[in-house]
């Protein structure tokens, strides 16, 4: 796939997703979209809104975004886990452009939590059934596994 046909659109609180973002990106040449979240900010108030906004699943607003999904062939959403769940930020993104997103792969960033409803809850919001493939970064290595179908739903 020639490079500007995947856009890897990302969300980092601690900079951790940001390198697995910027990695997989290198690897693909795909284009790049970093997702921001004013309302969570940064440092430990961050840390602090980041989990209320995951417990109370808020869906913080979001700075507007630089690229149309639309043009490309491939999205790529990476994102951390918060409390169990996809960082409502990527939620966030994920809700505003559904209608627009080609075929869609996801990667979660965590501390060791099982990442399975977390991938439902971001194909949930995304609107597809099915995704191209998705990979877990956790400290100390990463899984991958690859899915069947486009997932363009
Ligand atoms: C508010 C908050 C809640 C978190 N909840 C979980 C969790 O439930 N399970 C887990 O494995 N890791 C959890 N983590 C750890 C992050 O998912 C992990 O460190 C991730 O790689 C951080 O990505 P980032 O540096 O790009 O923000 C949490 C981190 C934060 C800040």
């Amino acid at each position: 796939m020639a490079s500007q046909e995947i856009l890897l659109v990302s969300y980092s609180l601690g900079g951790h997703t940001e390198a697995a973002a910027r990695a997989i990106a290198g690897r693909l040449g795909a284009a790049r979209e970093a997702i921001a979240a004013p309302a969570i900010g940064r440092g430990l108030a961050g840390v602090v809104r980041a989990l209320w906004s995951a417990l109370r699943r808020t869906r913080p607003p979001l700075a507007p975004a630089r690229h149309d999904p639309a043009s490309y062939s491939l999205v790529v959403v990476a994102a951390p886990i918060w409390a169990g769940r996809p960082a409502t930020p990527a939620l966030s993104y994920l809700a505003t452009h559904a209608a627009a997103l080609p075929a869609v792969a996801f990667v979660l960033t965590h501390g060791g939590s099982d990442p399975t409803r977390a991938f439902e809850m971001l194909a949930a919001a995304a609107k597809v059934e099915d995704f191209v493939a998705e990979l877990t970064a956790a400290a100390g290595g990463a899984r991958g596994a690859n899915r069947e179908g486009s997932g363009s739903g």
